[in-house]
C-alpha cells in the first residue's frame, strides 16, 4: 500500500468513495421509505465529526473514556500479545487518538492504515500521527470499510491487527455484524487478529443519558444530518421543526436515535418531495449493546475466536481480542460471491 518512497509517506488515493452519489442516493432510497431511515455513516461529514469528537468528551458520554482506560491499563498485555512487526488496520479511524495507546507500546509495527470515510479527517488526522510516530510508515485509505477496500498486508495474517474501537460495531445489527466480521475475516485471513470494543448491556438511564446529554451536543450531531441534506443535496429541511430522540429499545438491545416531526411538513431533497406527518420519525442510527457472552458468541458465529476480554470495574465497557479461524459450516460461504 506505500509507494516504497520515503518522501511519501502518506499516500492518499487519487480518489475517494464517490460522495455525493452514495450520499444523494441513501437519502432519496431511505426517505422514499414507508418507515423514513438514513444510514448512520452519513453523520461524519466534516462537521459531524467534529461534533462526535465533542461527544466523546461528554460527561454523559461514559464509552470514550471507559475504552481509553481500558486500553491504557491493558496496554502491556495486549503489545505481549500481538508481538512484533504487526501492520495495524483502523476501521473509521476518525481522529486516531485511541491507536496511539497502541502505537506507543507495539513493537516495531510494520505500518499504520487507518481507514475512514471522512477524507479531510483522515488526512489531517494521519498527518499528525505520521508527525508524531516517523519511525512508523501511515497508509490511510479514504473508503467506507463496509465496501470492500483494496489492502496488501506485507507480514501476512499472522501479523495483521485490525482495530475497530468505539463499539462502532453497534451500528450494525447482530446479523449484519455477523456478516461484516466474516467478510473483514475473509479479507484478512486465518490467523488474523481482531481488537474491538464493544459497549455494554447496563442500566438504561444511564445508557439513555449517554445519547441524549444534557448540553445538546447529541443532538446537534443528529440534526447535522438534515443541515448536510440541505448544504449538499439542496435540501430544504427546517431544522426547528425536528427534535432528536434518543431511547433504549430493551427488546433489540438497543439505542435507537431518531428525528421527530414536530408538524406536518413537506422537505424537498434535490428536488424530490418528502412529506411529514407530526409525531413522524426518520431513524438515524442503531447502537447495540452486548453483553460479553453475547458478544463472544456472535464473533464465534463469524470465524472469531476469542483471545481475551478486558472490561472496567462497574462494567461499562469491553474490549475483545479475537483471532480468526473460519466461520462455522453452518455461516460459511459455498459461492465465491
Ligand atoms: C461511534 C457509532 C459507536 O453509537 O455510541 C454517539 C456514535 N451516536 N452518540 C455510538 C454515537 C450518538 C457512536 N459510535
Amino acid at each position: 500500500m506505500t509507494d516504497g518512497t520515503a518522501s511519501r509517506r502518506i499516500a492518499m488515493p487519487a480518489s475517494g468513495p464517490d460522495r455525493d452519489a452514495g450520499f444523494l442516493k441513501d437519502v432519496l432510497d431511505g426517505l422514499g421509505r414507508p418507515v423514513k431511515t438514513l444510514p448512520a455513516k452519513h453523520f461524519y461529514d466534516q462537521r459531524g465529526s467534529r461534533l462526535f469528537d465533542r461527544i466523546c468528551e461528554l460527561e454523559e458520554y461514559y464509552p470514550t473514556r471507559t475504552e481509553t482506560a481500558i486500553l491504557t491499563r491493558h496496554a502491556g498485555d495486549i503489545a505481549e500479545r500481538i508481538g512484533r512487526g504487526v501492520t495495524l488496520l483502523e476501521l473509521g479511524s476518525g481522529s486516531s487518538v485511541k491507536v496511539r495507546l497502541l502505537l506507543d507500546v507495539l513493537d516495531q509495527p510494520a505500518a499504520y492504515v487507518p481507514v475512514d470515510i471522512s477524507g479531510a479527517h483522515l488526512e489531517a488526522s494521519a498527518a499528525r500521527l505520521a508527525a508524531d510516530y516517523p519511525e512508523i510508515p501511515v497508509s490511510p485509505i479514504h473508503a467506507d470499510y463496509n465496501q470492500a477496500f483494496p489492502l496488501s498486508v506485507k507480514g501476512g495474517p499472522e501479523r495483521t491487527l485490525a482495530f475497530f474501537p468505539g463499539s462502532t460495531i453497534g451500528n450494525f445489527s447482530p446479523e449484519e455484524a455477523r456478516a461484516f466480521l466474516a467478510r473483514l475475516g475473509r479479507q484478512l485471513g486465518p490467523g488474523s487478529r481482531l481488537l474491538i470494543g464493544v459497549d455494554l448491556k447496563k442500566d438504561v438511564a444511564r445508557l439513555e443519558a449517554a445519547y441524549d446529554d444534557a448540553a445538546g451536543v447529541t443532538a446537534a450531531f443528529n440534526l447535522n444530518l438534515l443541515e448536510r441534506i440541505n448544504r449538499e443535496l439542496d435540501g430544504t429541511f427546517d431544522i426547528a421543526a425536528f427534535a432528536h430522540r434518543a431511547f433504549y429499545n430493551g427488546d433489540l438491545g438497543r439505542i435507537e436515535m431518531h428525528l421527530e416531526s414536530l408538524r406536518p411538513q413537506t422537505a424537498l431533497v434535490a428536488g424530490v418531495p418528502f412529506r411529514f406527518q407530526a409525531g413522524e420519525t426518520i431513524h438515524t442510527e442503531v447502537s447495540h449493546k452486548y453483553t460479553v457472552e453475547e458478544f463472544r458468541s456472535l464473533g464465534r458465529d463469524a470465524g472469531w475466536l476469542a483471545d481475551e476480554t478486558w472490561t472496567d470495574g462497574e462494567p461499562l465497557f469491553s474490549i475483545h481480542l479475537l483471532t480468526f479461524q473460519a466461520p462455522p459450516s453452518r455461516f460459511r460461504r459455498t459461492s465465491g460471491a
